[in-house]
């Protein structure tokens, strides 16, 4: 385990690519049994600080102590070495592969084995599952599992490994409740034993919950660092943002006008006998827990998985939402859960991403309006605060919450009739998230129909004036949230309704 008092030190780290500074100077220290927490912004530069301590990126500039030891330069292998173990977003695991060779796989390469033994990597695999009070069938191929037990074979894997620092980008983002205990009770028995582990994540309640300490960064630069408890909420998120966020609560006057009603919507083994209407002015949120059946109602509507009986209403027309094409036809967006492997093309522009679903508005007769196209980009880039240098730089260089806003804009520009978003602001900083649901309010009072698909409560209870809650297929019917709190919330949703 960690020997010094201080594990990692780093002094005034720059970091630029080309123009664009993302660590303008950065300072910070992680003690060793401290649960450390990295917040700020999006595009604030936490991904590029965690690649500069993994040895990912080279610094451009500053000093980088590990256990006091001054080192120069700090290659990916070096850092492993002396114990730092990063656990990114999407774990890094392979999925045709067992756990158990997952689990072991680094070890043998850091060992210098040129094989690895079958027993000996079952063994260590269970050693480490025992550690961390895990338990999968080590034999399992990865692809299998669960998105948290994915999780917990990248924690296997970097604990066996000698970790004497973890580091985790944003570890909640696709975890339930429930998975994020689990996670904290594992995180805090690592601590018990000494490791020092830095934590990303923008949900300052789960924050709160776990966090010992905070470095706060605002535009590559040290805002604040110290205990969690000088922190109050107010103050958290005046550093974060530099300014107050109001924590506005939507309820918006009553409307005749009906959106979108759909009525019986089923779809055997997903949702049955789905009802209800999205009135002008209406922002209508859908929860439940993970395989409540909340995500295939959206699905249905945007036609990935078209229902099978029931009708869909949308500006007083009947509609049939058999596919995609029929759902864009009726312009109908979606944000989609899983940004990172359906919402973007990480190998294109901001540009081409902004315009990809409305790309037939900029068709000229002499071939597309790139002007156009570039423009309308970059108006979005300022209206939705992504924090992006040029319309024409890659996506793939945006930080993860620039990146999913962009989702965001693409649909947007498709000027919808009704847009659908599932989880919008994962990943979002607390001001953005704010910007962004000033959006759709807008959006909602000028007869846009909004649904919002969250297991985000807060989120729900803000900004939704009606829910549904579904359980194993079934829904609620609608719930006016009035001044329903969080707690009522939890209750309903884990009543038998
Ligand atoms: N490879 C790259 N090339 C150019 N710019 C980059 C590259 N990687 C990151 N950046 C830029 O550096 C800045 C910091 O990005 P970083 O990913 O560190 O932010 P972050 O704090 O992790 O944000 P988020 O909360 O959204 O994940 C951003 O402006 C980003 O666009
Ligand atoms: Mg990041």
């Amino acid at each position: 385990m960690c020997m010094a008092d201080t594990f990692l030190k780093l002094d005034h780290v720059k970091k630029y690519f080309g123009g664009v500074k993302a660590l303008k100077g950065v300072s910070l220290e992680v003690k060793c049994g401290e649960i450390h927490c990295l917040a700020g912004e999006n595009g604030c530069g936490k991904s590029t600080l965690i690649k500069v301590i993994s040895g990912a990126h080279n610094a451009t500039e500053g000093e980088i102590y590990i256990e006091g030891k001054r080192i120069d330069k700090l290659t990916p292998i070096d850092s492993i070495r002396m114990g730092i173990q990063v656990i990114y977003q999407d774990f890094a695991v392979f999925p045709n592969l067992s756990v158990a060779e997952n689990i072991a796989m680094n070890h043998a390469l850091m060992t210098g084995a040129k094989k690895m033994k079958w027993k000996e990597a079952r063994e260590l695999a269970l050693h480490a599952m025992e550690q961390i009070g895990a338990h999968m069938d080590p034999d399992i191929l990865v692809e299998r599992l669960s998105v948290a037990n994915k999780q917990m074979v990248a924690i296997c894997r970097a604990i066996i490994n000698d970790a004497k620092l973890l580091i985790l980008d944003e570890p909640t983002t696709a975890l339930t409740a429930n998975e994020v205990e689990k996670l904290n009770i594992i995180i805090r028995n690592l601590k018990e034993k000494g490791m020092a582990i830095v934590i990303v994540n923008h949900k300052l309640d789960e924050i709160y919950r776990i966090a010992d300490r905070l470095t706060i960064l605002r535009n590559g630069e040290n805002v604040a660092t110290g205990m969690i408890e000088e922190f109050d909420r107010a103050r958290f998120v005046k550093c974060l943002t530099g300014h107050e966020v109001a924590d506005d609560i939507y309820r918006p006057e009553y409307f005749e006008e009906e959106i979108v009603k759909v009525e019986n919507l089923t779809k055997k083994g997903a949702f049955e006998n789905v009802n209800f209407t999205l009135r002008k002015g209406d922002v209508l949120g859908i929860t439940g827990l993970l395989g409540s059946g909340r995500g295939e109602i959206g699905d249905a509507l945007f036609g990935l998985a078209p229902a099978e009986t029931g009708t869909i209403t949308l500006n007083g027309k009947k509609i049939e939402i058999r596919s995609v094409q029929d759902a864009m036809k009726y312009k109908i967006g979606y944000v989609p859960e899983d940004r990172l492997t359906q919402g973007l093309f990480m190998d294109r522009s901001i540009c081409q991403n902004t315009v990809a679903a409305s790309i037939g508005r900029y068709m000229e007769k002499t071939g597309l309006d790139h002007k156009k196209m570039k423009e309308v980009t970059w108006q979005w880039i300022k209206t939705i605060g992504c924090a992006a240098s040029s319309s024409e730089a890659m996506m793939r260089t945006l930080s993860g919450g620039n990146a999913q806003k962009m989702v965001i804009a693409k649909w947007l520009n498709t000027e919808p009739s009704l847009l659908i978003l599932n989880g919008p602001t994962v990943g979002v900083d607390v001001g953005s998230k704010a910007d962004i649901h000033t959006i759709l309010h807008e959006l909602a009072k000028k007869g846009i129909g909004i649904m919002i698909i969250s297991d985000d409560l807060n989120e729900l209870i803000h900004n939704c004036n009606k829910l549904i809650i579904m359980k194993n297929g079934q829904t609620s019917g609608i719930i006016e949230t009035g001044d329903m709190s969080e707690a009522e919330l939890t209750g309903l949703l884990n009543s038998g309704m």
